[in-house]
């Protein structure tokens, strides 16, 4: 089977935001405790910090990680979670039915994050509190001292302030299993006060306003059109979540979804426009795909686990190799969407639907979906470019039309490396990629990373971490070349050329 690609070093679509690599870290499960924080194990530095899950993290180049929540957020009283350990309350999460100890807080979070070289994305309690406890936690975070809020951060041992730059204005308020949900009303007008005390406080700082918890919500694209109506002028992002599954069992069907994933981007877009239309403004409005992933695995133990105990084992999806082939259609698609998307966060981080598991007390491995999301941080940073692409496609009842490879192509910052990310979701075929590119010079190399397993179930476990991990190979090219790209049936395909 063959396919054609042709791009242009000046068909831009927009500058990738490092933040589309991001991330997520919840209150949730053994996100936490017993994945980033687990005193007492072998790997753990002074803090409570796991040195091995670190290294991970660090290898991930994440930029930003999203906390606390999440549903958690929605009813978390952030005070619990600073000052003497010993003092910290105990507490009942409603979201997730389970005990927080609060023995992990806010300070320890921006603690962890300098160790893991991430900025953090704080989010705020808009489900059960408001106005007043977001404003004192802004100035408790940020403000250097001398006020009530800066001046107990000091007592706590920080005397420098977090300085962090980007907040949630909630979390999911659409959803009736949100505490504290909201109607698009009364969330736009909270967002609205809450976005203006904010930049009262400084005018640099960066919101994101909640939209629809997925596309299927029964109010979207209303909520949004409702919401953006209050606050546009306030808000600097608007975020999108979905999750997406394969279930029942039908692979060509859970490779498109990345198809529902363009169409949600494009109707919010669409949503933002007539907004921004009808206000007469100026201002693009921004996204924030500040949850996404496969998720479906752990639903059916999820249902059985004993509520109201510490850091039980929730959402711990084993991902197989299918898996990591949405995943990286899914990051195709936010790479090719980088004029609009700015920030997207994998959700999550570590344990909790995450390309790190760790066990409790054990050591830590790499997911399956590690290896798309590694290879898109570290070479999706750039400028995304339009591809042009002609290839056969397959006729899908839930997405019509879908091609067989899926594609996003990034020019490195220095202008000399190309990388053209490519997933063939055909079952059996190899499909010969012809490329054309206007406006360079000769390539003169090609990398090629290539995942592929031959049983689209496998798996890394704890027992056999490499089971799917990617190969690597590298050729030359003569002047006038073309590179020969090809793509195995049921491959994530990562071509690098270097020119000049
Ligand atoms: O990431 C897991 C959960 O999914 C989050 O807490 C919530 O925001 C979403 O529904």
């Amino acid at each position: 089977m063959k396919a054609r690609l042709h791009l242009e070093k000046d068909f831009v679509v927009g500058e990738v935001d490092k933040r589309l690599f991001s991330s997520f870290i919840e209150h949730l499960g053994r996100a936490v405790y017993g994945g980033i924080y687990e005193p007492g194990h072998p790997q753990a530095d002074s803090h409570g910090f796991r040195r091995d899950v670190l290294q991970l993290v660090r290898e991930l180049r994440v930029p930003l990680v999203r906390y606390p929540g999440g549903n958690f957020v929605s009813s978390f009283l952030w005070e619990d979670s600073v000052g003497p350990v010993e003092k910290r309350p105990r507490r009942l999460d409603l979201a997730w039915r389970s005990v927080e100890s609060n023995a992990f807080g806010l300070n320890e979070f921006v603690a962890w994050s300098r160790e893991a070289g991430v900025e953090t994305m704080m989010a705020l309690n808009l489900g059960t509190r408001g106005l007043d406890a977001a404003s004192n936690l802004v100035e408790y975070c940020n403000h250097p001292g001398g006020s009530y809020w800066s001046d107990l951060r000091r007592s706590h041992g920080v005397a420098q302030p977090h300085n962090i730059r980007l907040w949630c204005l909630g979390n999911e308020l659409d959803g009736s299993w949100q505490v504290g949900q909201k109607t698009p009303d009364e969330y736009g007008r909270l967002a609205y006060e809450t976005a203006k005390a904010i930049k009262l406080f400084d005018p640099t700082l960066e919101v994101v306003a909640v939209g629809s918890s997925n596309r299927g919500m029964p109010t979207f694209p209303q909520w949004e059109a409702t919401v953006l109506d209050h606050c546009y002028d306030k808000v600097d992002y608007l975020s999108l979540h979905e999750y997406y599954r394969n279930e029942p069992d039908d692979l060509p069907t859970f490779l498109a979804n990345s198809v529902g994933m363009d169409r949600f981007i494009r109707s919010v877009v669409a949503t933002c426009d007539f907004v921004q239309a009808k206000k007469r403004s100026t201002k693009p409005m921004y996204l924030s795909f500040d949850e996404w992933n496969v998720w479906f695995h752990s639903n059916a133990h999820d249902r059985k686990v004993e509520p109201w105990t510490e850091a039980p084992p929730l959402l711990e999806d084993v991902y197989t190799f299918e898996d990591a082939l949405v995943v990286g259609t899914l990051l195709n698609t936010l790479i090719r969407h980088a004029d609009r998307v700015k920030i997207a966060c994998l959700a999550q981080l570590v344990n909790v639907i995450a390309p790190i598991l760790s066990r409790t007390g054990g050591p830590a491995w790499r997911q399956t979906i590690y290896w798309p999301f590694l290879h898109a941080s570290l070479y999706g940073r750039g400028t995304s470019l339009a591809v042009r692409v002609d290839v056969p496609t397959y006729d899908n009842k839930a997405f019509g039309d879908v091609p067989y490879l899926d594609v996003s192509a990034v020019l490195a910052p220095e202008g000399e490396a190309l990388t053209v990310f490519a997933v063939n979701r055909h079952p059996t075929e190899t499909l010969s990629i012809d490329l054309t590119a206007g406006g360079w010079g000769p390539f003169t190399t090609l990398e090629h990373l290539a995942l592929h397993h031959d049983d689209p179930k496998a798996t890394n476990t704890e027992a056999s971490p490499d089971t799917v991990a990617p190969v690597r190979s590298l050729s030359a090219l003569r002047a006038g070349e073309l590179p020969r790209l090809s793509a195995g049936p049921l491959s994530w395909n990562v071509y690098r050329l270097g020119a000049g």
